[in-house]
C-alpha cells in the first residue's frame, strides 16, 4: 500500500480529489465506488468546486456506492443515498441513472444482495474505488470478523460503529442496526484503491491496517494485499506510523 502524508484534512482532501480526478480525465466513462462520511467530504468538496469551474466532466462517469442503511429511503437525511446526493450528485453534471447503491428499502436481504451484485457486476466493477476507515478497522460496513466476506451481504453493525454513527442521528436508538454492504472481494476487485483518513482517533485504526497482520479481525488490513492502493492520510493519522 502506497501512503501519502497530507498536513491535515484539507490537504488530504485536495490530493484525493486529484486523483480521482485524474481518473475521470483519463478514462471519461470511469466507474467509481463512492464512499460516505465525514472522510470524504472535503474531498466530494473539491470535485464539485473543479466541476463548476468547468475542469471536471462526469457526464459519462457511473458510480457504485460501498453501502446502504437497511430500512432507511431514499429521501431521509441519514440514508446514503441522500448524503450522495447531497455532497455530490446533484451538485455535478452526472446522469443519476447510472448512481448505484444497495437498495436500503428491500426488506428481503438476500434480494437485496444479490440485486446489488448483479448491478455491481454489469458495471464492470470499479476502476477506482473510494474507502473511509472505521475505529475499529472496518471498510464499507465490513466489521471485524472471523472471515472475509466476499460479495454484498447485511450486516448488523457493531456497537462501537453504531455509536460512531450516532452523531449523525437525533439519537442512538435512532441509528439502524443493520445495513447492506459491499463484501471484501468486491472492494478488492477494484482496479485502484484509495482510502481517506483523518484525525488522531483513526490513529491506531491506520497502523493496523497499513503495517499488523492481514486477519479479517481488522478488515481493512487485506488492502495490503492490494497491488495499486493508495491511503492518502494527514498527519494526526499517521502519527502512530513513525
Ligand atoms: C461509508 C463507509 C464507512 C466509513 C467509515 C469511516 O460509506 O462505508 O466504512 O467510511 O465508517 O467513517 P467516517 O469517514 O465518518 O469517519
Amino acid at each position: 500500500m502506497k501512503i501519502y502524508k497530507a498536513k491535515d484534512y484539507n490537504d488530504m482532501s485536495r490530493k484525493a480529489a486529484g486523483i480521482i480526478s485524474a481518473q475521470i480525465i483519463l478514462k471519461p466513462d470511469c466507474v467509481l465506488g463512492l464512499a460516505t462520511g465525514s472522510s470524504p467530504i472535503g474531498t466530494y468538496q473539491n470535485l464539485v468546486k473543479w466541476h463548476q469551474q468547468g475542469d471536471l466532466d462526469f457526464s459519462q462517469v457511473t458510480t457504485i456506492n460501498l453501502d446502504e442503511y437497511k430500512g432507511l429511503p431514499r429521501d431521509n437525511d441519514q440514508s446514503y443515498y441522500y448524503f450522495m446526493n447531497e455532497h455530490l450528485f446533484s451538485k455535478v453534471n452526472i446522469n443519476k441513472d447510472r448512481t448505484f447503491l444497495p437498495d436500503g428499502t428491500e426488506p428481503d436481504s438476500a434480494a437485496a444482495c444479490q440485486k446489488y451484485n448483479e448491478i455491481i457486476h454489469a458495471t464492470g466493477g470499479a476502476d477506482l474505488q473510494l474507502l473511509g476507515l472505521g475505529h475499529n478497522g472496518h471498510i464499507g460496513f465490513n466489521e471485524p470478523s472471523d472471515a472475509f466476506e466476499k460479495e454484498t451481504h447485511c450486516v448488523t453493525l457493531s456497537e462501537r460503529t453504531i455509536q460512531a454513527n450516532t452523531r449523525f442521528f437525533t439519537s442512538e436508538k435512532d441509528v439502524p442496526r443493520q445495513a447492506y454492504t459491499m463484501g471484501i472481494q468486491t472492494i478488492m476487485s477494484a482496479r485502484k484503491i484509495l482510502v481517506v483518513v483523518s484525525g488522531e482517533d483513526k490513529a491506531a485504526a491506520v497502523k493496523a491496517v497499513c503495517f499488523g497482520p492481514v486477519t479479517p479481525q481488522v478488515p481493512g488490513s487485506i488492502l495490503q494485499f492490494h497491488q495499486d492502493a493508495i491511503l492518502v492520510a494527514d498527519e494526526a493519522a499517521l502519527s502512530q506510523c513513525s
